[in-house]
């Protein structure tokens, strides 16, 4: 079934979590959709697990679309978000709809989503003007990783939970279709999902958000520089694809791969005439 925003909203009206995961490419966005998840986020994630680089800054609107591209074609019923990256949202408003607007036309994607609350208001309204459904991001939006020295758990006192609360009701104010909720605390997170009527998606926010997304590195266990508190690994695909690639260069080494099966043939006749 074709997920779409609408999925979003009557998910949340009739007490349906949803399920989201990272993808970047092509046949892990294929593996992904056919497993029926509801919908596929291109995160600038992509900076830490397909580039390593340290934080997600660095990540540009043209890589964004290249990978939304790819996943495009592999996902055919999962609702595609476009995250957009560092500065391509908080010059302008003009410049936040031109990404925006880059993503849909050039990546093929379904919505966007920006990280921030009351500072971003005035871009979100200018997108979803421009008929682009948006999807917010607040707590620990690692963007923000150098104003918060570091990636740390956000809204964990008051005034922040306070901040954290007004901030998503201002976002459905704005239009947003749902929110990610990442790195605060279960309780804040329960808190805004029982505030807001769109859809709350969390990482690092506990069970009783609408939703969860994870990167689908850290829930197959394919990158362990890091590994979040709140990542659970539903498989270790690192350790598997370390023996099946140990086992080739093992085949390849004894002259074991490949074999008979894995070859092509060309008639005697014509082999003949080579000699
Ligand atoms: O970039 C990303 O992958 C994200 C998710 C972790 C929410 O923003």
């Amino acid at each position: 079934m074709k997920n779409t925003v609408l999925t979003f909203k009557q998910a949340k009206a009739q007490g349906k979590k949803l399920s989201m995961l990272t993808a970047y490419d092509y046949s892990m966005a294929k593996i992904i959709d056919e497993s029926g998840i509801h919908g596929i986020l291109i995160g600038d994630s992509l900076g830490m697990v397909i580039q390593g680089e340290e934080d997600t800054l660095s990540v540009t609107v043209d890589e964004i679309i290249y990978h939304t591209k790819a996943v495009k074609r592999g996902a055919k019923n999962a609702l595609i978000v476009s995250d957009m990256p560092f500065l391509s949202y908080h010059t302008s408003i003009e410049n936040a709809i031109y990404n925006a607007g880059r993503m849909v036309k050039e990546g093929g994607a379904h919505a966007v989503k920006l990280e921030g609350g009351a500072n971003v208001l005035a871009q979100v309204r200018g997108i979803v003007a421009a008929q682009i459904p948006v999807m917010g991001h607040l707590g620990l939006t690692p963007q923000s990783v150098n104003a918060f020295g570091g990636f740390k758990v956000q809204g964990k006192s008051e005034e922040a939970a306070k901040q954290l609360i007004a901030d998503a009701v201002a976002l459905e104010e704005a239009g947003a279709f749902a929110i990610v909720l990442e790195g605060i605390p279960a309780k804040v997170a329960e808190l805004i999902t029982k505030k807001v009527s769109i859809p709350t998606i969390g990482i690092g926010a506990g069970k009783e958000c609408d939703g969860q997304i994870l990167v689908y590195q850290d829930m197959l266990g394919m990158f362990d520089n890091f590994v979040p508190k709140f990542v659970k690994q539903y498989a270790n695909l690192g350790n598997t694809m370390k023996e099946a690639i140990g086992m080739y260069i093992h085949e390849v080494d004894k002259g074991d791969f490949p074999e008979e099966k894995h070859t092509f043939k060309i008639d005697d006749e014509q082999l003949k005439k080579l000699y």
